[in-house]
């Protein structure tokens, strides 16, 4: 069959049953043959390709469900994206590349030149605006519980925990890491504060939920220090920020962003009657480059149940001539979500003590853990991990009396 020259065109979604992969085709219309494709294969990546020329033939074999199901400026707009997004993810590039190839094309026939734009694809779009434009400013928290299914349908333009703006360059790529164990309904309330929250500050995100087994005390830290190496595996993040699940940022100009030193964004905490505790007070919300959190060793890994390690952290930051620095410092508001009481009853101060002499043994580099489980889920990475106890605190003891 030859390949005429076309007069219209659509856009039609495809899965190719034979390699898994499923993507969005440009559609002659009157010949009804797929132009160009883009698909995404099971390893998160694009790949464009151009079927004219080699028309019939090629796919006809492996593709099914070739959707007669827009025209091209319905495809264009939310609905279709939305609708489609499910199953394709980062489509909307694709919307965008196909538009913009349309308007600037003269040949019927088209030249596909542009990159497509995916975690893993070097992106060449402009910079997202900064500030970013559309803030809302501060706003109370909305403490309704949802059903996740309800919070998937709404955030659609989640996938596998992650979200990157799809026509321009973000500022920062950020991983939220939120220590976790069973306090689902405060989970719900985070994901639907949060979410659209850094969102409008136009940033590429994966939200990790860390979570820790049951038997041994809650310890935050080393969640923290779990949830850095699991995210920095994943892709090459600028911002690591260790989120408290129940202390949540109320005004979206507290950018969940890093700078060349440690970032404090819970400084006008609700359960402090919004303000700092003490100087000091490194909790709530904090931002790290990789290469800040790796210099102060991460958190220490010796704090189990409440408190202490976000004292200790201070005590890193010190040690290693940071600042903890709160640029956002007006639009600190945050609020706090309800919820039990935890046992303040520990030994968190006799470890405090030790804090300036141990932070170079204990925290990043010595951490261990049993991974059970790292699922990715539409709105976050779930991490589920075991933490043995005894094994941390005997690598302590041992050192602790030299
Ligand atoms: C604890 C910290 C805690 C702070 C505020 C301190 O005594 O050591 O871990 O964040 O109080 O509650």
């Amino acid at each position: 069959m030859t390949c005429c020259p076309r007069t219209s065109y659509f856009i039609s979604s495809v899965i190719l049953k034979s390699s898994d992969m499923s993507g969005i085709c440009l559609v002659d219309e009157i010949q009804q043959e797929r132009l160009y494709c883009v698909f995404r294969d099971s390893n998160m990546g694009l790949s464009a390709k151009k079927i004219a020329g080699s028309c019939e033939g090629t796919y006809n074999a492996c593709i099914i469900g070739l959707l007669v199901s827009a025209t091209l400026v319905y495809a264009l707009n939310l609905k279709f994206y939305h609708s489609i997004s499910k199953i394709h993810g980062n489509m909307k590039n694709l919307s965008d590349i196909i538009q913009q190839t349309f308007s600037q094309t003269i040949s019927k026939r088209l030249i596909w030149t542009q990159l497509i734009h995916d975690r893993n694809f070097t992106n060449t779009l402009d910079q997202c605006s900064w500030p970013p434009k559309y803030l809302h400013g501060r706003e109370t928290l909305n403490r309704t519980v949802f059903d996740l299914e309800d919070l998937n349908e709404v955030f659609t333009f989640m996938k596998d925990g992650h979200y990157k703006p799809t026509n321009c360059t973000p500022k920062q790529r950020v991983a939220i890491i939120v220590p976790y164990r069973d306090r689902e309904p405060q989970m719900k309330i985070f994901l639907n504060n949060v979410i659209p929250r850094i969102y409008r500050q136009q940033l590429e995100f994966g939200i990790y939920i860390v979570e820790q087994t049951s038997g041994v005390p809650f310890n935050r830290g080393m969640l923290s220090n779990i949830g850095f190496k699991e995210a920095i595996l994943d892709m090459k993040y600028d911002c690591i920020v260790i989120h408290d699940l129940d202390i949540l940022p109320e005004d979206d100009r507290n950018f969940y962003t890093c700078d060349d030193n440690p970032i404090h964004m819970a400084v006008k905490v609700q359960q402090f009657k919004y303000n700092l505790p003490y100087k000091g007070f490194a909790g709530g919300v904090t931002t790290f480059s990789k290469l800040q959190y790796e210099k102060i060793n991460g958190f220490s890994n010796q704090y189990f149940g409440w408190g202490g390690e976000d004292d200790d952290l201070f005590t890193r930051m010190k040690k290693n001539n940071y600042s903890l620095i709160r640029p956002f410092e007006e639009f600190g508001h945050c609020g706090s979500i309800k919820h039990q009481q935890a046992n303040k009853k520990n030994d968190r101060l006799k470890i405090l003590k030790y804090a300036h002499k141990i932070w170079q043994r204990d925290g990043l580099n010595n951490l261990k853990y049993n991974l059970l489980i790292k699922r990715l889920k539409q709105l976050y990475v779930w991490i589920y991990v075991n933490i043995d106890m005894l094994n941390v605190r005997k690598s302590l003891d041992i050192k602790l009396k030299k």
